[in-house]
């Protein structure tokens, strides 16, 4: 999936995947981790998601990476926040009230930047992307946050031949595939979530579940 494409989402205010509320898994399962309330959360592919007010509120530093600018600026202009910017390597930063996020591509990411991160939230991150970006993107944040890191993972999984991404389904079993080999893989519940969901059904899905699965790092 290009760059180019999310650009121009956020452009055209094509974001039906942000949600105004707070993801209900999310305050339902975040008690899972037992995270020290210092602890700094990484929330990769963040967009401007209002998931990381709520992680912010638990007493934890927020770190978001996000291609586009303008989810970022809007993230702190709709909390009343003006940002402090930087610029550090491939990344412009905006930061206010303890949530930090880096403007720039994920996949240029490194060990240095992640360095302190105790966990990671993944909300429409993984399911964002086509097949082959899975795979990358799975081993890459393996390979940049420490060992031990856990991750709260919520995916979506639909007949695939029904529909076309993004979101992307993506299996239970494409998860412990992806991760097995870097993480302690968990299923922490798996619902039905059609009925809830009309403009999936409009677009042709018979079936739609979402999965939490809880991973710690090797
Ligand atoms: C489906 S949205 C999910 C946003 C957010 N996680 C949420 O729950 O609202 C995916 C986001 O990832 C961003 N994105 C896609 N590829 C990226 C990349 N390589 N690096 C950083 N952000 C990326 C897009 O701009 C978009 O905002």
């Amino acid at each position: 999936m290009k760059k180019d494409f999310w650009l121009e989402r956020w452009d055209r205010g094509e974001i039906g995947f942000h949600q105004d509320e707070v993801n209900p898994y999310l305050i339902q399962y975040w008690q899972e981790l037992h995270l020290a309330q210092d602890s700094l959360v990484f929330v990769p592919l963040c967009g401007k998601s209002r998931d990381m007010l709520w992680l912010r509120k638990q007493g934890h530093r927020v770190l978001g990476v996000e291609l586009s600018s303008i989810a970022a600026q809007a993230f702190f202009k709709e909390d009343g926040y003006v940002p402090q910017h930087h610029s550090k390597g491939k990344f412009q930063s905006c930061e206010a009230n303890g949530i930090r996020i880096l403007c720039g591509d994920f996949f240029d990411l490194s060990k240095e930047s992640l360095e302190n991160v105790g966990a990671v939230y993944d909300r429409a991150s993984l399911i964002a992307l086509p097949p082959d970006m899975r795979e990358s993107y799975a081993r890459h944040l393996a390979d940049i946050l420490p060992p031990g890191t856990q991750i709260l993972l919520v995916t979506v999984d639909y007949p695939q031949a029904e529909m076309q991404g993004p979101p992307f389904s993506v299996t239970s079993s494409e998860v412990e595939l992806l991760y097995r080999e870097f993480a302690e893989v968990r299923l922490l519940a798996q619902l039905d979530v059609l009925a809830k969901n009309p403009r999936f059904r409009e677009r042709g899905l018979n079936r739609l579940q979402e999965s939490i699965f809880l991973l710690k790092l090797h």
